[in-house]
């Protein structure tokens, strides 16, 4: 993201005015806990220092104006022409206006219609990546019109109100696992989030040791269809398992024990997904315990074996995302390493002793190129706090 500062002077000489108020909103990196929100699971993500930026102010008319810097676009929409996801001008909105034009429609359907305004904005979370560049657009736009427009949401109310632009403006079937995490985060701190009943709660990581991000910078093909096809199968294996356990609403509502009775009544695909749905939850409550007692292997033998899950049971792994893992296990300082949100391509995290991270940066970068010849980037993140906005 480009700085704040050149944020407001490039609003300046866009739109000949000063801008009333900066939003940003972070994205996020979820540690443990993987395709398992929209399971009524648990899971530990965290805010992370990479953010978007939103330079605005409001203005008489209704229309929408906004400037995305990084793409040098811009679009005008308004209250009527968002309904049918087009411009001013009856064009369809491009991709990256379905955030923004989301987070309007769903507003204004809960009683905030939303202002018009004139904005620019730019972002330092890499695109497509897995570090939810679009819930930090939504969540930022949700935090600017609240502030311009003088009306306030509790902050899992503004999260499930970006989730459900998601889900049903710009059509991906998403848990609440990234809007929450860049509504909630919290400096310096991993966060423990129950899905099912919204209680969450910050949790300090290990004081010696660091989150790094490795981008394999693979394009994630089929993402939001395959993700979409992982949630059906996860409803299917809940609807054959009622048969026998007629209470259960969700996969959360199974330990492993209990599934490892039920599995072979399952389909096959579905066998696969809910054991990896079912093991996720008991690894993410199994993490907490080793946090508590400070016990690093114990926490990143739990990545490693979330990944392999990913890979061999979700099937939503990609050979440079195992190649990523299987590099950062052998070096030193690494004590676990897996890949992150929904997976087909994006990012794997590591946990590194903070002695080691300067090495273990280069040589994951370097060793990854040699292996793949793909230019990955790997940069460490530190844990931030959620959204928020202020008068310029
Ligand atoms: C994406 C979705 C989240 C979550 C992850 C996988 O990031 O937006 O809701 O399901 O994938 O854990």
């Amino acid at each position: 993201m480009i700085s704040e500062i050149d944020l407001i002077a490039n609003f300046v000489q866009r739109f000949q005015a000063q801008p009333r108020v900066f939003a940003r909103a972070p994205g996020r990196v979820n540690i443990l806990g993987e395709h398992v929100d929209y399971n009524d699971g648990v899971v530990l993500p965290m805010a992370i220092d990479r953010e978007v930026g939103i330079a605005a102010r409001k203005i008489d008319s209704n229309e929408v104006n906004l400037v995305a810097l990084d793409l040098n676009e811009e679009v005008v929409f308004t209250q009527q022409s968002l309904q049918e996801k087009k411009d001013k001008w009856g064009e369809p909105l491009p991709k990256w206006a379905l955030y923004p034009a989301g987070v309007a429609w769903v507003l204004s359907q809960k009683c905030h219609p939303v202002s018009g305004l004139q904005a620019v904005f730019s972002s330092s979370i890499p695109i497509g990546a897995g570090l939810s560049s679009s819930a930090a657009v939504e969540v930022a736009f949700a935090t600017l019109w609240s502030a311009l427009d003088g009306w306030q949401l509790q902050p899992l109310e503004l999260a499930q109100a970006c989730q459900q632009a998601e889900n049903e403006y710009v059509g991906v079937a998403c848990g609440l696992l990234d809007q929450f995490s860049s509504v909630c985060g919290v400096e310096g701190h991993l966060l423990f989030f129950d899905t099912r009943s919204l209680e969450w709660k910050p949790l300090q990581f290990f004081e010696d040791c660091v989150i790094v991000i490795a981008d394999s910078r693979v394009e994630r093909s089929l993402a939001s269809s395959e993700y979409n096809r992982r949630r059906e199968t996860c409803e299917e294996a809940v609807r054959h398992l009622q048969r026998f356990l007629p209470n259960l609403k969700s996969l959360r509502d199974i330990s492993p024990v209990e599934f490892a009775a039920y599995r072979e009544y399952l389909p096959q695909e579905a066998q696969r997904r809910a054991e990896h749905v079912v093991k996720e939850i008991a690894r993410v409550y199994s993490a907490v315990t080793a946090l508590k007692n400070q016990d690093r292997r114990a926490f990143g033998a739990l990545m490693y074996a979330s990944h392999y899950s990913l890979r061999d049971d979700y099937e939503v792994s990609h050979p440079n995302l195992d190649i990523l893992v299987e590099i950062a296990k052998q070096l030193p300082g690494c004590y676990g390493a897996r890949l992150t949100g929904a997976g087909f391509g994006g990012c794997t995290v590591n946990m590194v002793a903070k002695s080691e991270v300067e090495r273990f940066v280069e040589q994951l970068d370097r060793l990854y190129y040699e292996r793949t010849r793909v230019q990955g980037k790997v940069f460490a993140v530190v844990a931030s706090q959620g959204a928020s906005w202020k008068l310029v």
